[in-house]
């Protein structure tokens, strides 16, 4: 087998796809395909079953999964030479205290947030809050809690200690329309070239307050950037003043609406960097 013709996919793992197994799953195997297409041999694996991609010196490599272990062996994959996308790091950014402290340095448009210890008295911010696991993003319904009163947030902290969680981040209340975003950070492609897609969370209420879609797009790229992810989605919120708020970002998202589009994308961006990292060390070597 011609290891720089082969790329790995791994699947995120099943208890980080809560409600979404179907529609993670759909779009690795989608992306595999749009690969298969563009003459690259595809395996798709779990996580835990991912030995062969971690073994092969210089492996090409996709990659949903979340967990810590996992992603140490990315890192390690990465360090000896293997080209990763999302990158390792990029994907541990996006733990929650990660996140919001890259988003500060960074200057994106995102909400007050802190994270507080679980077992800390502490007073709880003004106004509404929402207290949200300080690491994953929620794999199980309580681990996203809104509290609007000094007993509600004691109790959400008393909740995530019970279950062993030492930390919350606490993050302001944002009023306004809630939008998902999908989108693909091609590095060759100029940010306006890139493919980006919004639309209105169908489940909540909306204002409809107007703003230009090119301001989120912004901000989304922003925001992506300073977490070093390339296959992102994420949640913003549109107030009143039109300027969207980054409130969660996350690596490779399902992406369902848009499937097929997606994995164009994603294929793009992914023939991209390894045939990049061909040229560089075999420029002899022909494309696959
Ligand atoms: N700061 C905030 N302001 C307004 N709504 C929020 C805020 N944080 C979370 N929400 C609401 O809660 C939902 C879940 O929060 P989010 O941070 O996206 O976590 P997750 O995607 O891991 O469940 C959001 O889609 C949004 O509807
Ligand atoms: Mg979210």
């Amino acid at each position: 087998m011609n290891a720089a013709k082969t790329c790995w996919g791994i699947y995120r793992e099943l208890e980080h796809s809560p409600g979404r197994i179907g529609d993670d799953a759909a779009i690795l195997k989608r992306v595999g395909e749009a690969l298969a297409e563009r003459g690259f041999s595809v395996e798709l694996v779990a996580a835990d079953a991912a030995d062969a991609a971690f073994e092969t010196p210089r492996a090409n490599i996709f990659a949903m999964c979340e967990g810590g272990a996992v992603l140490d062996r990315l890192k390690a994959a990465e360090k000896a030479g293997s080209v990763i996308v999302n990158s390792a790091d990029a994907i541990r950014n996006t733990y929650r205290h990660r996140m919001i402290e890259l988003f500060a340095q960074h200057h994106v448009s995102a909400p007050w947030s802190q994270v507080v210890a679980t077992d800390a008295s502490k007073l709880r911010p003004p106004a509404g809050v929402w207290v949200k696991r300080y690491d994953f993003h929620a794999t199980q319904p309580d681990d996203v809690i809104y509290t609007a009163s000094e007993n509600g947030w004691h109790e959400a902290l008393r909740r995530f200690a019970k279950r062993g969680i030492p930390f919350i981040v606490g993050q302001e209340n944002v009023a306004g329309d809630l939008v998902k975003f999908y989108g693909v950070r091609n590095g060759v492609l100029r940010m306006d070239e890139n493919w980006f897609e919004w639309f209105y969370h169908r489940d909540k209420g909306m204002v409809g307050h107007s703003f230009q879609a090119s301001r989120l797009r912004q901000e989304s790229f922003g925001a992506a950037a300073a977490l070093g992810l390339e296959i992102f989605g994420g949640d913003a919120i549109i107030p009143a003043d039109g300027e969207p708020v980054i409130i969660d970002l996350n690596a490779w998202p399902s992406y369902a609406r848009y499937r097929d589009q997606a994995a164009r994308a994603i294929a793009d961006c992914l023939t991209e960097r390894f045939r990049r990292r061909l040229r560089a060390v075999a420029p002899t070597q022909s494309d696959p």
